[in-house]
């Protein structure tokens, strides 16, 4: 029943997709919108060529909106309030909104287009994001599926540990545009001018292919940032963090920040894998561990390789957290979760709400 209702989901999105897409291009062909004017924030006025997305819109000008899907509609972050009436929220949006949203005039700038002259609101901070020339100075495995890479960008940037970047990816083979993905920046904040970027193939996903398989040492890239609300709130509450694969990018970030500050809160950090092979910068967290007394490492594996001498937690990362948390008692705890959106969803809603973990003290950022 389940699996039905899954493949008639997909099957109406693919539909609106391909509608949505049908649209814009008879839209292109037909229409011609002539200059158009942008308000921004009631301060700040952008004429521009009317038809294109809001989204590519105000890129053109420099402001970058979150768009961790590169515009593909899929990952919802590009929320914008329209004050002006565009008209009803498309299919492609509603699952993106909640009620509140939808009812005061929030959009995903991705979708809508820049028809006539329009009044918009975005954070502030907004107009703080950069556009980063960057080269690659390294780029190597940490595990099978996992790159590290290395950027060094020609000036510096300034970012909270946790926070991500858009890199922009060039067309190559059958990709004809280029692509922009979001990626967590796993290197500390001190560390201005070289970046670093821990990215996990997907299988024929169009950033991640030319990441592991087409990405040169030297190359010149270009990278947006930085974004996102996933970093350490001040409190004295347990820190908990919870990643699986290449989401440990953000909690290595925060955790060398962490040591730099000299934060000593109690932090368990609870890294899911499969088997050994999928274990990175395990002596890193290790010797951080040996250092302070404060710091847990909790590497759990699910499935580790028969000829392993493994002799550390195993089970789903789920079950692990939930023992150490029953084992600990009550205590207060805020919790960083980083990795699949599956993975997340069980560990919020099987594992820490059951202990108490209240919603505002949960933060995650979902990778997929
Ligand atoms: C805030 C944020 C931070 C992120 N940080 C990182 C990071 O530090 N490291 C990292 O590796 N990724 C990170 N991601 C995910 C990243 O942005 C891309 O989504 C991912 O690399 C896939 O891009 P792609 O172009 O290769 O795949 P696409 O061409 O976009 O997707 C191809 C297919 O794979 C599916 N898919 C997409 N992403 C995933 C996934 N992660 N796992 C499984 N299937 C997927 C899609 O649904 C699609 O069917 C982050 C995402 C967000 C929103
Ligand atoms: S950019 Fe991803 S939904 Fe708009």
């Amino acid at each position: 029943m389940i699996a039905e209702v899954m493949v008639t989901i997909v099957v109406i999105s693919g539909i609106a997709a391909v509608l949505s897409a049908l649209l814009n291009l008879s839209d292109a062909l037909v229409n011609n919108y002539g200059r158009v004017k942008v308000t921004i924030n009631k301060k700040r006025e952008i004429e521009v060529d009317g038809g294109a997305t809001l989204l590519s819109t105000l890129a053109s000008e420099k402001i970058f909106v979150p768009s961790a899907c590169g515009g593909k509609g899929s990952c919802g972050l590009c929320k914008v309030r329209v004050l002006t009436d565009i008209g009803p929220v498309f299919p492609t949006e509603i699952t993106y909104l909640n009620k509140e949203e939808a009812e005061s005039g929030v959009r995903l700038s991705c979708q809508i287009k820049v028809k006539k002259d329009t009044n918009i609101e975005i954070p502030e901070e907004l107009f703080n994001i950069g556009e980063f020339k960057a080269r690659v100075i390294s780029l190597c495995d940490v595990t099978y599926d996992i790159k590290e890479l290395n950027l060094m960008l020609e000036k510096d940037i300034e970012f909270k540990a946790g926070q991500y970047v858009q890199l922009i990816v060039p067309p190559y083979d059958k990709i004809r545009e280029s692509t922009m993905r979001a990626y967590s920046i796993s290197s500390p904040p001190f560390q201005r001018k070289v970046i670093q970027l821990l990215v996990r193939l997907v299988p024929n996903g169009a950033a991640t292919t030319y990441i592991h398989k087409h990405m040169k040492k030297d190359e010149q890239l270009t990278i947006l940032g930085s974004f996102g609300e996933f970093y350490l709130r001040e409190s004295s509450a347990d820190i908990i963090f919870v990643a699986g694969g290449s989401g440990m990018a953000p909690i290595k970030s925060i955790v060398q920040e962490m040591l730099r500050t000299g934060i000593e809160r109690e932090t368990y950090f609870f890294f899911g894998a499969r088997g050994v092979a999928d274990l990175m910068y395990t002596e890193l967290f290790r010797r951080v561990e040996a250092d302070h007394e404060h710091f847990h490492y909790v590497p759990a594996l699910s499935a580790p390789e028969e000829d392993s001498d493994w002799k550390g937690d195993t089970g789903l990362i789920t079950d692990v957290l939930d023992s150490y948390l029953t084992r600990q008692g009550d205590r207060e705890r805020e919790a960083y979760l980083c990795g699949s959106p599956g993975m997340i969803e069980a560990c919020v809603n099987s594992v820490l709400k059951k202990h108490g973990v209240q919603e505002d003290m949960i933060f995650f950022d979902k990778f997929g």
